[in-house]
């Protein structure tokens, strides 16, 4: 058997004791990519990631070592970021201590991948991208629902023309995030994203996802509009201790794109499901129309659409989920944050083209800052391109 050719890369692992941090990064990309025997870029050439698990509390972290089989962990980032052996810094710490962190890791010559949203100001965004354009550093941000395989098939659908002349996009977003009052549902999100003092809020963590979405699947967003609110007022933190809720858990949010396509997506933690699944867009076109979630993709032809007449004094005689066709129900799809992850360390080693940098990061804080804007003076914005 030929020798196989590791190409080796060091990754600081920060904030992974969290939510997204410990399942979709570390269990569901990074240690199912070191399973399968690292990512595969030649017939006996491979690319292996190297981590080191970093956070506050060395219990936390000795626990995820046993979990994940990572060796390595530490409380002392600053000490890792200065270690020439870790090529690349990784973040998926609480929204607010981005900022700080990924400029640290940039001014110590890492290269970056981290977490959405990268700042809560456009102005702080666009600065980690210029910073590390002048170090000539390689970066990248999670956009992880464009991998999704709903998303997918949704793509392939926009690309073959299935659409026709697309007219609109309609989406949905949210659940209710239970309150975490004690003896009820513990609540399935962390405290600091209803305290807009800690960086939390639905618009600035929403918003950036639906801009890279839009932009990806339908051109470039012209101009928003957006309302939001603080619906729930109490609820209850980690510690079992009630908290006043100071952050919007609701959005709505309409854009215009140059293409003309008109979108409105909803956002909320408080709202109760009664859809297909947690996040839905449906899209319609002249031709046809789509309607997506997480993993399915539903479509319905202009040939097989129904002919409702408005009568409610009969019961409604077309049943409205009839008359759908699922695309491709039996592919497989691999988890859409390590699809991302695979395409970073590629973009590392291999030089690949990889165009979800801190720009495209920036862009969608963009879009969260002005839809917050908007909320605040009741206005319909243009969207100011960011420069490369
Ligand atoms: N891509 C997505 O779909 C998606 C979904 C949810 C959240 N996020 C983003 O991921 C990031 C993390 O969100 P989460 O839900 O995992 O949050 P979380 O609260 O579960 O985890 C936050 C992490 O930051 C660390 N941290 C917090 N305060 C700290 C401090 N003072 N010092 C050192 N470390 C500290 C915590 O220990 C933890 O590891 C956020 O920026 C959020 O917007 C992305």
């Amino acid at each position: 058997m030929a020798d196989v050719k590791t190409h080796r890369v060091g990754i600081i692992m920060n904030g992974v004791t969290g939510r997204m941090g410990t399942n979709q990064h570390l269990m569901r990309s990074i240690v199912e990519i070191i399973k399968q025997g690292g990512v595969k870029i030649g017939e006996n050439e491979v690319i292996m990631p190297d981590c080191v698990l970093c956070g506050r509390r060395p219990d936390a972290l000795q626990e995820l070592c046993k979990r994940s089989g990572v060796e390595k962990w530490s409380t002392d980032v600053e000490a890792q970021i200065n270690d020439p052996s870790y090529d690349v810094y990784f973040d998926a710490q609480t929204t607010d201590r981005r900022v700080d962190w990924v400029t640290r890791a940039l001014n110590a010559g890492k290269h970056v991948y981290c977490e959405k949203p990268t700042a809560t100001t456009t102005e702080e965004a666009y600065k980690l991208y210029a910073l590390a354009t002048e170090k000539g550093l390689k970066n990248g941000v999670v956009q992880d629902k464009l991998w999704l395989p709903g998303f997918l098939k949704l793509k392939k659908l926009v690309d073959e023309g299935f659409f026709g002349e697309i007219l609109s996009v309609m989406g949905n977003f949210g659940y209710w995030v239970f309150e975490g009052e004690p003896g009820g549902q513990p609540p399935q999100r962390p405290s600091w994203n209803y305290r807009k003092e800690d960086g939390g809020g639905i618009m600035i963590d929403m918003v950036c996802h639906f801009r890279y979405i839009l932009s990806n699947l339908f051109g470039n967003i012209k101009c928003l509009n957006a309302v939001g609110s603080t619906l729930v007022k109490q609820r209850w933190n980690e510690k079992d201790k009630p908290y006043k809720c100071t952050a919007d858990d609701i959005s709505m949010t309409t854009f215009e794109m140059d293409s003309g396509v008109i979108a409105h997506i909803n956002a909320s933690w408080a709202t109760r499901v009664r859809r297909d699944d947690l996040l839905v867009l449906q899209v319609d076109g002249t031709k046809g129309s789509a309607v997506v979630g997480l993993r399915d993709c539903l479509v319905q032809s202009a040939a097989d659409t129904p002919r409702p007449v408005w009568n409610p004094d009969v019961p409604q005689p077309i049943d409205f989920y009839e008359g759908w066709k699922s695309v491709d129900p039996d592919v497989e799809y691999d988890n859409a944050f390590k699809i991302q992850w695979e395409m970073f360390l590629r973009h590392l080693v291999c030089d690949e083209p990889f165009m979800w940098n801190l720009l495209e990061g920036a862009k969608g804080v963009q879009l969260a800052e002005l839809s917050l804007q908007s909320w605040a003076n009741r206005s319909w914005i243009e969207i100011p391109e960011l420069e490369a």
